[in-house]
């Protein structure tokens, strides 16, 4: 097969760090070649130059045998590379066909003209059935609805070179789905993919090849039919791992209820859920995007209305009008959200700082003075725990890589005595020895009594990783299931609409 695009021996240092040490990369017209390593490996800053952001300090590029210089993002697409980064770029003000034509008026003259063909190019994406009009406003759109505008954008005019930034850590399985549709498609056109992801499973259904980076360094490029996971993450970390997930230690039959709901309503989505969640508990949540899993953990902290419904914290009756996630903390109540970089860290601000602001009561003495030992003591466990690079709490959110700053912000979390955990998708984004750190701690914390409702759109994390797992369907919940009767089958019935037999948590249809 033909090289598209040759990367010879690229170093790009930042102040303080060797982001890529002599990385050597090669794309082929046609393959879709996976990216992986742990968080701050270099998979990011390495894109980056191919999509123009960053200039390399030394190595070459070479694209169709012709070496090159990519100047500037603009320089890029001229040059057919188009990339799709983990921060999007949509105009939130602008309707999705405005973003889609944004700098392209050119040659798509008069809006009236490009709705249509934004119409052709959701319908191609299958972004009909996901809700996406060509005339909403972008932020009138959820994450993943934005995250397929920006790609339908990207391929517009079908590119050389695509790179995809952890496509599908914002994606549901369905998107997904979509997406690999996608890219099969523009595979065989010849177009030449980049695909970065921290779930290795989805390489085998999707990818050719995959290089694997480790500090900076290239440390191995293979077939994909020619790797394991082991492998593969032995390859990321250096390190062997036994097992991913913990062994589950089973719910005390005593433990007391901490949380319940009762037949929850919202203006928007929810109706008549039912659940109890016990001390020592990880309660799992499935579902497809629009399902109403994410709803589930917003009501309980007052981010969606509710209209009717009992909720009862440790059997006391909550006056659910006057819900808010200040007042669920004070009650001992964390919730995390999903779109964690969207959401409040301190860019700017340190590693610590970030840590600690939450929390800083906890380091309070005599009420006035900050514990600076026992502040800095637990930042640098955390720190260790994560596997946070670099590994210093004085570092600037800002200099670290994704993954690494949605680390801090779990930490950030965790670091509050809290008993009761609402976590959207805690492990998006984040790399394999991380994920198995936070498996681990949510674990630790649940054998400590604390109770966590984990709600995600990894299924392997609703099999392996809770004590039972609620699905949700269309608004309602449709099933609870215990760990020993989870299987892949058996959830995705209930994602797409069986509902169960009996009666049980389910409520009668009332539509
Ligand atoms: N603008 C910057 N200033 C300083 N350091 C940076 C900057 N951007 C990245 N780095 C550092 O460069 C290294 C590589 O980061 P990069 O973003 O490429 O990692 P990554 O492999 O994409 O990780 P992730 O999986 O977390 O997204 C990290 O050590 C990071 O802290
Ligand atoms: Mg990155």
């Amino acid at each position: 097969m033909e090289i598209l695009l040759r990367a010879h021996e690229i170093t790009k240092r930042f102040p303080g760090v060797l982001a890529l040490d002599r990385v050597s990369f090669e794309l082929r017209a046609g393959e879709i070649h996976a990216l992986v390593g742990e968080n701050g490996a270099g998979k990011s800053t390495l894109v980056n130059i191919f999509a123009g952001s960053f200039r390399p300090d030394s190595g070459t590029i070479e694209l169709e045998g012709r070496p090159v210089q990519i100047r500037s993002p603009h320089h890029a697409h001229e040059l057919g590379i188009r990339a799709v980064f983990q921060q999007l770029s949509l105009v939130p003000a602008l309707t999705v066909a405005e973003n889609i034509f944004l700098g392209r008026e050119l040659t798509a003259p008069g809006l009236l003209r490009k709705a249509p063909m934004a119409a052709q190019t959701l319908a191609q994406l299958g972004l009909f059935d996901a809700g996406v009009l060509p005339t909403a406003r972008v932020r009138d759109l959820t994450v993943p609805q934005r995250y397929l505008v920006e790609i339908a954008k990207a391929t517009l005019e079908r590119p050389k070179v695509l790179i995809l930034d952890e496509p599908t850590a914002s994606l549901t399985d369905r998107e997904t789905n979509v997406l690999f549709q996608l890219v099969r498609e523009l595979r065989t056109q010849g177009v030449g993919i980049i695909w970065i992801t921290h779930r290795l499973e989805e390489l085998y259904e999707i990818a050719d090849r995959v290089t694997v980076m480790r500090d900076g360094r290239h440390v191995a490029t293979l077939p994909v039919g020619e790797t394991s996971t082991d492998r593969l993450i032995t390859l990321m970390t250096g390190r062997q791992y036994e097992q991913i997930y913990p062994t589950l230690q089973p719910v005390p039959a005593t433990a007391s209820v901490v949380l319940e709901m009762r037949d929850i309503e919202t203006a928007h989505g929810l109706r008549r859920v039912s659940f109890t969640l016990r001390s020592g508990e990880i309660l799992g949540v499935g579902g497809l995007i629009g399902s109403g899993k994410h709803l589930l953990g917003r009501a309980l902290v007052g981010l969606e209305p509710i209209t009717g419904g009992e909720l009862r914290l440790a059997g006391k009756l909550l006056d659910t009008e006057r819900l808010s996630p200040q007042t669920m903390l004070q009650r001992g109540v964390m919730f995390f959200p999903a779109d964690r970089r969207a959401e409040g860290l301190l860019t700017n601000r340190s590693v610590l700082e970030n840590m600690t602001l939450a929390a800083l009561e906890r380091f309070e003495r005599a009420g006035v003075l900050l514990d600076k030992r026992k502040e800095r003591h637990t930042v640098e466990d955390f720190i260790r725990r994560l596997a946070i690079v670099p590994p210093h709490p004085l570092v600037r959110v800002r200099n670290l890589s994704g993954g690494n700053q949605q680390k801090v912000a779990l930490a950030r979390g965790l670091i509050r005595d809290t008993r009761i955990f609402v976590m959207e998708e805690p492990t998006q984004g984040i790399d394999v020895g991380a994920k198995i750190a936070i498996y681990q701690l949510l674990h630790d914390l649940a054998q400590q009594g604390a109770a966590i409702l984990f709600i995600t759109s990894d299924m392997l994390e609703l099999l392996h990783v809770c004590h039972r797992v609620v699905v949700m369907f269309q608004g309602e919940l449709v099933a609870t299931i215990p760990h020993e009767d989870v299987s892949e089958e058996r959830l995705l019935q209930y994602y797409f609409g069986h509902r169960r037999e009996e009666g049980g948590q389910s409520s009668v249809d009332a539509a």
